[in-house]
């Protein structure tokens, strides 16, 4: 397979989208015979406080990053309903996979999407004001159904955010694997190598894991500094674990 068909993008069908039944309709739009895309990967994940944090962490500190939280965990679409809390992510790959969904799903905001756009995913979308305690309105909620990765760079981290090698057909992977060697455990939110009473276990030796994810974990082990988070790594094997607030 060469680099162009490699291309890959992550696309996550949201809680709004979900809730209004329009799954087999975004489905549709992306399908290989509209864009020429195959699934690489497809898993339905319930979102917790650390994966949505690690995917949202440019939004940090934002009026809305809050409410964007709540938004992709589920919580305001199935507030009463907490195992219907959940998202549906695909990696799609093919040439141009990156420019061609984001096409089809149009501007973030949804009020943009449909003057600008009319017929984008995103066109059916709303914005939700949002408000302080006295009832001023501070900002809004993009309630727009769909994500799409927006350049090769974004693709590659949130692919690896969300997706485990395991979950893609091996040669399918677009990114790099490697054997690894150690244990590695979470124990309160801090990366441990030694098996203790309550940690977590999340790589074993003999598991496949992308590379880059084996050589942050080596170097945080050192103390050295890395770009990316030990949470960026750990979120995507609490996956469907255990629902709780982690
Ligand atoms: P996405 O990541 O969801 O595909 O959206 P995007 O690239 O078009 O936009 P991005 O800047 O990455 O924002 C991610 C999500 O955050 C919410 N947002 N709200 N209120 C605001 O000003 C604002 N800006 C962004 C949206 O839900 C957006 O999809
Ligand atoms: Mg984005």
């Amino acid at each position: 397979m060469d680099k162009k068909e490699r291309e890959q993008t992550l696309v996550l069908i949201k809680p709004d989208a979900l809730k209004n039944s329009l799954t087999g309709y975004l489905l549709s739009q992306l399908s290989e015979f509209h864009t020429g895309l195959h699934f690489s990967g497809t898993k339905i994940v319930y979102v917790g406080k650390m994966l949505a944090e690690e995917h949202y962490a440019e939004h940090r500190g934002k009026v809305f990053f809050p409410s964007l939280l709540d938004y992709i965990m589920g919580r305001i679409h199935y507030t009463d309903q907490p195992w219907m809390q959940r998202v549906s992510a695909l990696v799609y790959q093919g040439p141009d996979a990156i420019k061609k969904i984001r096409e089809i799903a149009g501007p973030t905001n949804p009020h943009v999407a449909r003057a600008n756009k009319p017929g984008c995913i995103r066109a059916l979308g709303t914005l939700v004001p949002l408000k302080d305690a006295e009832g001023n309105i501070i900002g809004e909620r993009m309630d727009n159904l769909i994500h799409a990765s927006a350049t090769p760079s974004e693709a590659e981290r949130e692919i690896k955010l969300w997706f485990k090698p395991s979950d893609i057909p091996p040669l399918m992977h677009a990114y790099p694997t490697a054997i690894n060697k150690d244990y590695y455990y979470l124990k309160d939110n801090k990366l441990c190598m030694t098996p203790e009473p309550g940690n977590i276990c999340f790589l074993a030796p003999g598991d496949i894991a992308w590379a880059s994810d084996l050589e942050t974990l080596r170097r945080l082990n050192q103390g050295v500094q890395t770009s990316c988070s030990l949470e960026a790594i750990v979120a995507k094997y609490l996956i469907n674990e255990i629902q709780g607030n982690h």
